[in-house]
């Protein structure tokens, strides 16, 4: 038998491209490929790339050129790029750097063994369709290797609320819900192999509708079938859009005891004309009468959210509602950016406000968000919370985990063992964990 040969891949951006790039590792496995944390001694380079943040494009151009010297040494070297920039930019990425061999689109992560072996035939490789079959079933599985407590598990992918600001729905496509008998069974897979936490993944993940046993699924009814997975201990999800905020996802809330008390429920700006322009099709309000829903439902939520700061047209007054929407709601995390242009999205073509102005705004909201965090952490000083224990921490005889509201908590004590969930006495808290003792 010869020797494995040896996949890098280096992963850009979202919880969905982590998930998508373990499924790649599992497709190539089948053509005798390992994973390796170096391309130095790689066989394949893949970058799974990501196309949100700002000059996507240009950084894999330059990492690209990294790669010229090892190709140099190593001609059978094979280079790949998968992910959002891939779908953007097509074939146009072979034309700009001739090092690269394969270039995959999301849509078509199972064709990768057949484009593997293209390449290995020395020709180019290139698929960036949209195709109409399932890319999930022909990512077949392998031999049953064993999992940690906690995984994603892709539902739903692709958008159709064309953001004025966002690629999703250019790059990711129409959105595709994956049919819920399929998750179901990869759900029950992935308890066999260790796991106990699932996060559901989608781009717009509350738009989630799959056809189930008995019918079409909503998320809620998804989240209710997988409660009823013995093993399985704690469900997430993740992305969501107020809009899709359904009554009985909101119930799920209150009565799923499964259903762990954290939400991420990106709202991007508090101004109604900066919503309205951003084609969010809700008002400041309606996102706040949400808030107040969910919060009747789940009084201990933890929200998280999206926020971006110098938008087109945004004045200081908009900003200001912004920052009043960020005090009225309270958020225990939230992730902000400066607006950046996107090439062939609405938004791009405005008059943009100057970097300056975006930079101050940043700040102050940064402020506010990292003052409101602290507040939360804070308060769990005292509290008791169930840790579900992932790995060991950076120190000696450490384990960190995260309680029900996605807090990192670290424990040290030899009883903390992995997998295990406990009840932790928090008795610290630190900008970014939280420090307990076993309860
Ligand atoms: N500029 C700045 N932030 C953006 N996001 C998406 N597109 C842009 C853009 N053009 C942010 C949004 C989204 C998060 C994933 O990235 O806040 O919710
Ligand atoms: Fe992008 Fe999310 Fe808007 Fe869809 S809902 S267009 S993914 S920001």
């Amino acid at each position: 038998m010869s020797a494995p040969k040896k996949l890098y891949i280096k992963t850009y951006g979202c919880q969905m491209n982590v998930y998508d790039s373990e499924r790649m590792v599992e497709a190539l496995g089948g053509q005798g490929y390992v994973e390796t944390k170096t391309p130095d001694d790689a066989d394949m380079i893949l970058l799974n790339t990501c196309h949100i943040r700002e000059k996507a494009a240009e950084k894999v151009y330059s990492e690209l050129g990294r790669y010229k010297g090892l190709k140099a040494e190593k001609p059978d070297l094979k280079i790949g790029v998968a992910g959002c920039v891939a779908q953007a930019e097509g074939e146009e990425i072979m034309r700009r750097q001739p090092l690269v061999d394969l270039v995959v689109g999301p849509q078509s992560y199972h064709r990768l063994p057949e484009m593997e072996a293209k390449t290995r035939a020395g020709a180019k490789a290139l698929d960036t369709d949209f195709p109409e079959e399932d890319k999930f079933e022909h990512l077949k599985k392998r031999p049953k290797a064993a999992r940690g407590p906690t995984a994603f598990l892709t539902v739903q992918e692709g958008c159709d609320k064309f953001c004025a600001f966002c690629v999703v729905p250019y790059t990711r496509g129409a959105e595709v819900s994956r049919p819920a008998t399929q998750i179901l069974t990869e759900a029950r897979d992935l308890v066999e192999r260790g796991v106990r936490e699932i996060t559901l993944l989608g781009q717009n993940v509350n738009a989630y509708h799959g056809a189930g046993p008995n019918g079409d699924m909503s998320l809620a009814d998804l989240i209710w079938a997988l409660n009823d997975v013995d093993g399985l201990e704690r469900i997430r999800f993740t992305t969501s859009h107020p809009n899709d905020m359904a009554d009985d996802l909101i119930a799920a809330h209150a009565e799923c005891g499964k259903l762990m008390p954290y939400l991420h429920l990106p709202v991007q700006a508090g101004s109604d004309k900066i919503l309205k322009r951003m084609n969010r099709s809700h008002t400041a309000e309606q996102y706040l009468k949400l808030i107040e829903r969910l919060r009747e439902a789940r009084p201990d939520l933890h929200l998280s959210g999206d926020f971006i700061v110098g938008f087109p047209e945004e004045t200081e007054e908009d900003f200001q509602a912004t920052m009043d929407l960020i005090r009225a709601v309270h958020y225990g995390t939230a992730y902000s950016f400066k607006y950046s242009t996107r090439p062939g999205t609405p938004a791009a073509e405005r008059d943009q406000v100057p970097e300056d102005e975006k930079d101050d705004r940043l700040q102050r909201l940064q402020a506010l968000l990292s003052q409101q965090q602290r507040e939360t952490q804070d308060a769990m000083v005292g509290r008791e919370v169930k840790v579900l224990f992932e790995k060991p921490g950076r120190l000696e005889g450490q384990m960190v985990g995260k309680s029900e509201y996605l807090h990192a908590v670290h424990v040290a004590d030899a009883a903390a063992q992995k997998g295990d969930i406990a009840r932790v006495r928090i008795v610290e808290s630190g900008p970014n964990s939280l420090k307990g003792v076993l309860a």
